[in-house]
């Protein structure tokens, strides 16, 4: 019996040591020490030994047994040491492998100069609205002292959505002028940039969407010093403290007087080059005092409130800004020239 117990012992450390793994490992041990196992089996015959030896093989079998465990034991942490050495491994992470570059894009150019002329009328207290693209004819149009049978209403230019000419794409931010006099109670200073349509034929200055900058100030005792005081700080933020502006008689339906104001040009400072077609001035937007028909129309009392309005086109804007030379490419999203700016 001695030499079988120690012949399993063998056996068994020789075997611990071949497991490869811990499903092995138990095998092993269900295959040994288990209740069919080669162990229990030996031990079953100890009744068959005269009972002086029995103490010492009982001894001996359980030091086997002992030495056994303590094997497999050693052999469990051995192994569960490999398999996590064998992980870390396979999911090592080099932090040194340079990452794959991001390409970051970044804001269109006409919003960039949107958003330069948005801080500098927060800068003065202005709020800033949006409103509908599909507008009434009668926003677009009649409050804004623009009557039926006025030629700026023609088919021609305008994009009606209605037979009765009674919904359009909205030809002008101006009607925000009047959305936003009905909504609010003067003092009013708003800015309303937005997309607005017409008719026109695509070429380097013209597209049929583009966008405008609705400016109205509304309040007692606002006249035109406050309008040119406004633009001025407009103009000589976004172009430079030397910007020297002019204001131009012109008309339009909804002010009373109206202008046009053009910014000095800033190459050749009003002697006349290619940048400004030899005139000097480069035109930027249209302006004047809300015509009294107009706060009327709004439920504004003409006696009391006094305003001055202006519209800028903004791609007109952004090209000056960034010495962009033709519209189109505002609009043709290429790549290789957004990212120049
Ligand atoms: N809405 C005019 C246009 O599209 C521009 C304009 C002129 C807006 C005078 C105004 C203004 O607010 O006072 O041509």
């Amino acid at each position: 019996m001695k030499e079988q117990l120690e012949q399993i012992r063998a056996s068994a450390m020789a075997a611990l040591d071949q497991a490869a793994d811990a499903p092995a490992l138990e095998a092993l041990r269900v295959k040994i020490l288990g209740k069919k196992g080669e162990l229990t089996a030996v031990l079953k015959t100890m009744g068959a030994l005269p009972a002086e030896e029995r103490p010492a093989m009982g001894q001996m079998a359980n030091t086997v047994r002992a030495d056994i465990e303590k094997r497999l034991e050693q052999r469990r942490s051995e192994l569960s040491a490999q398999a996590l050495q064998a992980k870390l491994r396979a999911e090592a992470v080099d932090v040194t492998i340079p990452g794959q570059p991001v390409q970051q894009g970044h804001k269109h150019p006409m919003y960039k100069a949107l958003d330069e002329a948005k801080e500098i009328f927060i800068g003065m207290g202005f709020q800033i609205l949006d409103g509908p693209e599909v507008e009434l004819a009668e926003y677009n149009f009649t409050k804004l002292n623009t009557e039926e049978g006025h030629p700026a209403r023609d088919w021609s230019d305008t994009f009606y959505l209605a037979e009765d000419s009674s919904v359009l794409l909205r030809t002008q931010t101006s009607p925000m002028q009047i959305r936003a006099m009905e909504a609010m109670k003067p003092p009013i200073r708003i800015l309303a940039p937005g997309r607005v349509f017409r008719k026109d034929e695509v070429d380097a200055t013209h597209s049929p969407m583009f966008h405008q900058i609705e400016g109205l100030v509304v309040d007692k005792g606002i006249t035109m010093a406050d309008l040119k005081g406004t633009l001025e700080t407009l103009v000589k933020s976004l172009y430079g403290e030397d910007s020297v502006i002019r204001l131009r008689p012109h008309h339009f339906p909804f002010t009373e007087p109206s202008c046009e104001v053009d910014v000095q040009c800033f190459k050749c400072h009003g002697e006349g080059c290619p940048t400004c077609k030899g005139e000097g001035w480069i035109e930027l937007l249209g302006a004047g005092m809300v015509h009294p028909k107009v706060l009327e129309n709004c439920g504004i009392d003409p006696n009391e409130y006094s305003g001055f309005a202006f519209g800028i086109g903004l791609e007109r804007m952004a090209m000056r800004r960034f010495q962009i030379s033709d519209l189109r490419l505002i609009f043709e999203n290429d790549i290789r020239f957004l990212s120049q700016f």
